[in-house]
């Protein structure tokens, strides 16, 4: 087909998009929110030395990930198709490029495969704050009971297969029923809710220490691998660098100003990142935790904030249950790369390619849920499996993904492109904003991946 056919035959295809331009900042939000916030972006920061860590990771966020989301999403619009096609539709040519894609539907495998267990923790916590088990405040109990609760091989398979069939039969509903329903409810009590913990937070003792931890910077402690954990964290943040912006791209309205749907959704991302590690450190330095507790920090420190408020076990089954529903919404928007890859290129029904989709995530996400117990020791370069999912995708693909994308917008598809779908045609007149994204992916934000790239990997 020459690509005016392929055109005329997606025009006739009814596609599920998004219901009205409120509805597509939600959903957004709703894939960039999540564990990345409340779990992830508290741990890198402790284990990273904090504030040069958080230091790089805002540079990276203005630098490399607004100008790659507002890239993909607009690929994504203008083209009305799935990750891979979206490629194929704008250089029938090249196909080279499909490997943006496919690269993307690789990524989405592995973060879901040790990204459901976080999640299923999260489950798991709702239930033992419901129980009042969580109340003691006690630092080492707390250790222990997180221990016992990842380590347990059954309880870690279950909870992530759980996840994974919540999440599979929400994707089998379709995008805008499915995704925005579940996304427009939750964000601004969990706001709420963190701003109620900060507080608390900001009255133990061991506040000053905590916010010093978090803005106070020591760059003796920033490294090239550090950095490029914070490249890697700010694209995991905004959900870029494996199609997921670039599939919820295709279901934006015409009519939508991209930029600066893209500045909201990454300002109120870093908003809920901060307040989430507000509302931790001074915890650790109050309840004698450590800032490297790892992956384990969330799930240690903020119970201890609520056990010393009053009202606390409320709040904290909320906070669990508010993180679960940020966690689904992100974990929607990773399944749905694959999914709309799957149904729109190899004709399947989505119920298949859902079923198949969660069913290899099952079994490769099987050793990272084990590999806080029964298989710890099973490693693959050094690394746990959860670790080996967690660092390839994220200080890997997500990366090498953005960088194809800039390379491909700043120099494929070129300027003129750029400016009218920035512009919508014509209709928004920003000339300011469309050189200032064009330049940034063009040249600083490739220039620049490469670099941390390179030095990250030790190559140079
Ligand atoms: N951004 C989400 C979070 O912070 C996770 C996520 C959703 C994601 N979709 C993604 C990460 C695509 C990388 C790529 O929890």
């Amino acid at each position: 087909m020459t690509p005016i056919e392929i055109k005329n035959k997606t025009n006739m295809t009814q596609r599920d998009g998004f219901t009205s331009t409120f509805g597509v900042l939600v959903a957004t939000l709703g894939s960039a929110v999540g564990l990345g916030n409340i779990w992830k972006f508290p741990y890198l920061t402790g284990t990273n030395g904090g504030a040069g860590f958080l230091l790089v990771y805002l540079l990276a966020t203005l630098l490399l990930g607004l100008p790659v989301m507002i890239g993909e999403t607009m690929l994504g619009r203008a083209t009305r198709a799935n990750a891979v096609s979206i490629f194929e539709k704008l250089r029938p040519a090249q196909p080279f490029w499909k490997i943006i894609g496919y690269m993307g539907m690789l990524a989405a495998v592995l973060i879901l495969g040790f990204y459901t267990e976080v999640a299923g923790w999260v489950f798991a916590y709702i239930f033992k704050a419901l129980s009042g088990s969580l109340l003691h405040g006690d630092a080492s109990a707390a250790q222990a009971q997180f221990k016992a609760t990842i380590a347990n091989p059954l309880s870690a398979l279950a909870w992530q297969w759980a996840v994974l069939l919540l999440t599979g039969g929400i994707i089998m509903l379709g995008v805008s029923k499915g995704i925005e329903a579940v996304a427009k409810r939750l964000m601004p009590v969990l706001f709420l809710l963190l701003v109620v913990l900060c507080i608390r937070s900001l009255t133990l003792s061991g506040a000053g220490a905590g916010l010093k931890f978090l803005f106070a910077p020591d760059f003796s402690k920033v490294s090239a691998g550090v950095i490029l954990t914070a490249v890697g964290l700010a694209f995991f943040k905004l959900s870029i660098g494996m199609g997921t912006m670039l599939t919820y791209g295709s279901y934006f309205r015409d009519d939508q100003n991209i930029p600066v749907t893209a500045g909201r959704v990454m300002l109120a991302d870093l908003s809920i990142s901060l307040l989430a590690g507000i509302a931790i450190f001074p915890a650790v330095f109050t309840f004698h935790f450590a800032p490297t507790d790892g992956p384990a920090l969330v799930f240690l420190t903020i119970p201890a904030v609520f056990a010393s408020m009053p009202g606390g076990q409320i709040f904290m089954v909320l906070f669990f249950v508010l993180t679960a529903l940020a966690s689904i919404g992100a974990i929607l928007s990773l399944l749905e790369v694959p999914v709309a890859a799957l149904t729109e290129r190899l004709h399947w029904s989505r119920r298949k390619a859902t079923a198949l989709t969660v069913l290899l995530i099952a079994i490769l996400g099987a050793p990272a849920a084990l590999s806080n117990g029964a298989a710890a020791h099973w490693t693959i370069f050094g690394l746990t499996f959860f670790d080996f999912y967690d660092f390839v995708s994220s200080n890997l693909l997500l990366p090498v993904g953005g960088l194809l994308l800039c390379v491909f917008v700043g120099w494929i598809i070129g300027r003129d492109w750029v400016q009218s779908q920035l512009s919508n045609r014509g209709l928004l007149a920003n000339q300011a904003v469309v050189t200032g994204v064009f330049m940034l992916l063009r040249y600083v934000s490739p220039v620049l991946i490469v670099i941390v790239l390179l030095r990250g990997l030790k190559v140079f």
